[in-house]
């Protein structure tokens, strides 16, 4: 009850109303209303207002720690954060730069019937399962194939489960005590949400589209999101892998990667929309030095877009669709691009000729 909610996320959304504001209620605590998040006001708002508690989303916490460091980093009362989407490198490095504060990594989603809650604050998971836990909520985590995007079959069409640490598809079984309510209007949205048959006939599971991994701990961490991985060389990319290993190089502030198609070429090339830090230039020697010394050759991103903002949903998730769609066409996009070139040992301006020998399978990528 004495404490102090700082909520600076939209309402619309069921981690501010129901977590937040809901919450903040059933405790009798406080809570702060932000009407638009500000990271260079954040710590000012927290001081002033005491707050104990805030909430996060996404790449929240990355734009706090983004903020230029001040002397009086550590000095507020804030005790804990409650979210999601906080990755390893930033929860290290938010803990480290702006004290002890315990981040509860939540998962969910509104409409899903089953949640995991991190309340030990191990870095990197969403949360612990254990015998109670599995009483309440049958939830299952099966082999998924990256190539195909779906889930592999057994020969009698059934899903399979995976081992102990190995990653999966998390699907939820929907029954009395989980059920899934569906959305309203279309059928079909509700339908597709679901997968049925997936272990015996008759069965139905909510496909929370997330691919997890559990550990001999019970520990479950969140690996990607389907569709967050891509195919390049007969191997599989996972973007958020790439995008930490490029969050370390020190001109880089913010980076997005994502696959493109190019023209004769299997699966989808990697290509990383990339925020410079200010006043700090691109230095393509290296960062190629930086992604041939710690990534396999199949990750490392073929084509860099530099950009001044970069796009996000309402909750502070990158947006990768229009950069997909917009593809690495120097001609089509007002953007710097630069393409990994190893004779040069550099990531070197993508220029329209090199385009076009890339596009009639001159160049070899
Ligand atoms: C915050 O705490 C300080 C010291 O405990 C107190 O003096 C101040 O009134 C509090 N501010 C608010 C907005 O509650």
């Amino acid at each position: 009850a004495h404490d102090v909610m700082y909520i600076p996320l939209p309402l619309y959304h069921s981690a501010a109303s129901l977590i937040g504001i809901g919450g903040t209620i059933e405790l009798g605590a406080s809570c702060v209303l932000k009407k638009k998040f500000s990271a260079s006001q954040f710590w000012t708002d927290c001081r002033k207002h005491n707050v104990t508690v805030f909430q996060y989303i996404g790449e929240l916490c990355r734009y706090l720690c983004n903020q230029p460091k001040t002397a009086g980093d550590q000095v507020h009362k804030v005790r804990m954060g409650v979210g999601n989407g906080l990755r390893q490198d930033v929860w290290r490095e938010f803990q480290s730069r702006f004290g002890n504060i315990k981040m509860c990594e939540v998962y969910g989603s509104t409409e899903g019937n089953l949640c995991f809650m991190n309340h030990i604050g191990k870095i990197g998971t969403v949360g612990r399962s254990n015998f109670f836990y599995r009483l309440l909520f049958k939830y299952d985590l099966v082999k998924y194939d990256m190539v195909k995007d779906e889930a592999v079959k057994d020969p009698n069409g059934f899903c399979q489960r995976v081992e102990k640490g190995e990653t999966g598809l998390l699907l939820s079984k929907v029954s009395a005590l989980s059920p899934f309510f569906g959305y309203a209007g279309s059928k079909q949205l509700t339908e597709k949400k679901l997968m049925r048959n997936v272990f015996g006939k008759g069965d139905a599971y909510f496909n929370t589209g997330d691919l997890m991994a559990e550990d001999r701990d019970g520990f479950i961490c969140f690996k990607d999101r389907v569709g967050d991985t891509f195919r390049w060389k007969g191997e599989n990319v996972a973007t958020t892998e790439v995008t930490e290993t490029l969050g370390l190089v020190d001109f880089i502030q913010e980076v997005n990667v994502y696959g493109v198609e190019v023209q004769g070429h299997e699966g989808r090339a990697g290509m990383a929309a990339v925020i410079l830090r200010a006043g700090m230039a691109f230095d393509g020697g290296k960062l190629f030095e930086h992604v041939t010394r710690d990534m396999p050759p199949y990750a490392r991103p073929l084509f860099i877009r530099l950009q001044d903002v970069m796009e996000m949903t309402s909750t502070f998730k990158q947006q990768k669709f229009q950069l997909v769609h917009s593809g690495f066409n120097p001609s089509t996009t007002s953007d710097p691009l630069y393409v990994l070139d190893y004779q040069q040992q550099s990531y070197i301006p993508l220029t329209d000729g090199i385009y076009r020998s890339i596009q009639a399978g001159e160049r070899k990528l």
